[in-house]
Order: structure tokens, then C-alpha cells, then sequence
């Protein structure tokens, strides 16, 4: 038992609900990637991490994750469906966190609960536009009795924003530095870059979707490994650059869109490959992963060059950090820059996401703005999330 738990614990200790509902946030991440739940217990008072936890999903919800990205039948009653199978998982990574760290629901002022993005169309349409988080909260709320903080990104649109990413507020209060300008970058289904200049410098912090992380990646090992990943890149690895399909690929549009943007599977889909693939059909499956690790590799690289170009940390987290060749490939495109992982930060990759939502559920509870509309667009600071109480 810690000692936090000791003291919650202690019957003599006084007003115990009261000092227990500032004591901790959980968050909850599942990205793009569709892998699974990243889940972090977190004490509010310096950020410390009493437990982390991660859930993969069962392949049936995957699976329904996945085709609920792109429109069909009867939708709206399968992503209210599917919201209910993820909250499930959400409530037992909720429960493992709690198993471990020793403490009682009670301690827990609030779970900030991402969801599952099925779209990201922020600005369109009628130039609002809108960003959809497949969640539950109030199911979630009932399942834990614990406050839950949702819908984090919607505030963000209705105010001219991205609605992301969210996490450079988070980054520039963790990892950013007097003396350098650094790069964090979140390898996930797809890439973001956070630029956090030199405190020294006085500029803004921006950030942005660069394009692919692991999302075409999954895919294409899933179809010709049938693995649900290429594991360290190994496969990978043994490919050739492909020098003509790299530049179909980097011809995509998206790549030279100046920030605020934001993207997802909307656009780098399967489809979005397969139409640019029609071109090469003599190139081997492991020459086309090869190819693609460059493409991550390059759009992430070439924005850290044009953005960034003092930039000379470059801190790395999310499960991309895995792929080894991925991360040799972006080290090879930026000669001068120190790249590693935020562990070199003292936060563990996998954890950085889950973190920056449990702080924004903080933000959120205390009222505090958690987008940076440097970074999003926004018409301004905005307090982000609807609370779903216990
Ligand atoms: N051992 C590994 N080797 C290669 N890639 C990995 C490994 N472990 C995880 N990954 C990649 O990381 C992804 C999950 O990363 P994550 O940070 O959770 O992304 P997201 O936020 O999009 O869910 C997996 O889908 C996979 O692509
Ligand atoms: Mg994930």
C-alpha cells in the first residue's frame, strides 16, 4: 500500500472525500491505431504515476472499431453498441489501475475518457465541421462511480479549432526546456509533432498531424503477415525503398497543407494505399512495407525540418517508438538532432498520451483551458470536456 492509500485508508483521517477527490485523475487513451487502451493513474499534486495499465481489444471490437470508421448501414445503432463494448474495456482498465495503485474509486476525482475517433472532419461541411469520439461516459460513470470527463475535443471545433491534437499543452508543460528547442512526437496511428521552442525564444508552441504513423503499417502487416504489427519493424527492415512509390505517396496533399491541421483514417486508410499501389503492381509486400516505414519517417522529418529547424531534442512516444526501423529512419533524416525517446524525458512512451488526458481532465475539473489555439486554431483557450459525474 502507498502512501496515499495509507492515508485514504486511515478512518481517522478527516473530510476524507473531500482531500480523496483532489488526490488522483485517470486517463484513458485509445488512438488510432485501434490496438487497444492505455491507461494511467496519476496523482494530481505532482504528476506522479501510481499505476498504468494497458488492455488490448478483443479482435470482434477491432473489427467493428474499424468498419465504423468509413460510413454504413444502420450505424448509429452499431457505434452506440460498440460504444458500450469499449466503455467495458475502459471500466476494466479502470479497475486494474485501481488494483494496483492499492486505492479506492473514491481517490479518483475524475477519469478523463478520449474514446474512439470514427471521424475527423473539423471545418468542413458547414465550416464547423465536427469530430465524433465513439464513447459512453454515463455507462462508464455508472460502471466505476467516478466522475468522467469526455468529449474533449468538441469545445476545441466549436471554437473554430482542429479539436487537435490536444496533447501539445500537456507536452509544453512537461518537456519543454530554457535552453533548446524540442521536438515530442507522438508515433501512433497517425503522427503528430509538438514543437516547443527554446523558452528563451518567446514564440508559441504549435503542433500538428504530420500524416501516417502506424496506421498503414498495421494494415499492410495485418494483410501480408497477419499480425496485427510488424513487431520491432523486423519485417520491414529486410524491404527496399521503393524511390517512385515513396513519391506517389509523399504527393498526397495533406503533406504540404501549412498548420493548423489535423488528420486520421479519413484519409490514410487502406484505400487511400491501395488507389496509389495500383501503379506498382510488381513490387513485393515487404519492399511496399519498406516503403511505407520512409513515408512515416519522411513526413514526420520534413515538418521538423521546416517547422523546427533549431530543433535539436526530438523525443519520440506512442507504440511507433517500437519500430526500430521507423525510428533508424527518422534519425537517418535528421543529421544534428539528438533523437531518442521521452523516456530520456522520464516518461515511458506508452504512457505520455493517457497522461495528457488524465492533465486534461484536471483541466477540465478545475476549470482550466487544456487546448493551445496556437496549435489547433481556435479562436482562443477554451475549457475542454463534458463531465459525466459519478
Ligand atoms: N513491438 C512493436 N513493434 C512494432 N510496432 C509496435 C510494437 N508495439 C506496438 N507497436 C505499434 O504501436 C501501435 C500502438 O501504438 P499507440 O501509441 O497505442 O497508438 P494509438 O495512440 O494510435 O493507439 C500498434 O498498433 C503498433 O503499430
Ligand atoms: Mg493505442
Amino acid at each position: 500500500m502507498n502512501d496515499i492509500a495509507r492515508h485514504l485508508a486511515d478512518p481517522a483521517t478527516a473530510s476524507l472525500a473531500a482531500s480523496a477527490r483532489s488526490a488522483c485523475y485517470i486517463g484513458l487513451m485509445s488512438g488510432t491505431s485501434l490496438d487497444g487502451v492505455d491507461g494511467v493513474l496519476v496523482s494530481a499534486a505532482d504528476g506522479q504515476v501510481f499505476a498504468d495499465a494497458y488492455l488490448p481489444f478483443p479482435n470482434d471490437l477491432r473489427e467493428t472499431l474499424m468498419v465504423l470508421q468509413a460510413p454504413s448501414d444502420n450505424e448509429l445503432h452499431r457505434e452506440a453498441l460498440a460504444a458500450n463494448a469499449l466503455v467495458r474495456v475502459y471500466a476494466e482498465c479502470v479497475a486494474q489501475l485501481l488494483a494496483t495503485a492499492g486505492l479506492p474509486a473514491s481517490a479518483i476525482a475524475a477519469i478523463g475518457a478520449h474514446g474512439q475517433t470514427i471521424r475527423h472532419r473539423p471545418g468542413e461541411f458547414d465550416g464547423i465541421g465536427y469530430t465524433r469520439q465513439l464513447n459512453a461516459p454515463a455507462l462508464l460513470a455508472e460502471l466505476t462511480n467516478i466522475d468522467v470527463v469526455a468529449d474533449i475535443r468538441s469545445r476545441d471545433v466549436a471554437a473554430g479549432g482542429q479539436g487537435a491534437p490536444l496533447v501539445p499543452a500537456y507536452h509544453q508543460a512537461m518537456f519543454s526546456d530554457a535552453g533548446e528547442t524540442r521536438v515530442v512526437c507522438n508515433l501512433g496511428g497517425i503522427s503528430n509533432v509538438t514543437i516547443l521552442p527554446a523558452a528563451a525564444l518567446g514564440q508559441p508552441v504549435s503542433g500538428f498531424d504530420c500524416g501516417p504513423g502506424n496506421a498503414l503499417l498495421d494494415g499492410w502487416a495485418a494483410r501480408h503477415l497477419g499480425q496485427s504489427y510488424d513487431d520491432g519493424g523486423a519485417w520491414g527492415a529486410t524491404g527496399r525503398v521503393d524511390p517512385a512509390l515513396l513519391a506517389a505517396l509523399l504527393g498526397e496533399p495533406y503533406f504540404r497543407q501549412t498548420p493548423p491541421k489535423s488528420t486520421g483514417r479519413d484519409l490514410f486508410h487502406a484505400a487511400w494505399l491501395d488507389a496509389r499501389l495500383t501503379a506498382f503492381p510488381k513490387l513485393s509486400p515487404v519492399d511496399v512495407q519498406a516503403t511505407l516505414v520512409a513515408l512515416t519517417a519522411q513526413c514526420v522529418a520534413d515538418d521538423v525540418l521546416r517547422f523546427a529547424p533549431d530543433c535539436r531534442g526530438f523525443y519520440a512516444c506512442g507504440g511507433g517508438t517500437r519500430n526500430h526501423a521507423l525510428m533508424q529512419a527518422i534519425a537517418d533524416r535528421l543529421p544534428g538532432v539528438s533523437v531518442a525517446t521521452t523516456d530520456t524525458l522520464g516518461v515511458p512512451p506508452h504512457q505520455v498520451e493517457a497522461r495528457a488526458f488524465a492533465w486534461l481532465a484536471e483541466r477540465c475539473v478545475t476549470r482550466q483551458p487544456g487546448n493551445l489555439s496556437s496549435v489547433t486554431g481556435a479562436r482562443g483557450p477554451r475549457i475542454l470536456g463534458a463531465i459525466y459525474p459519478r
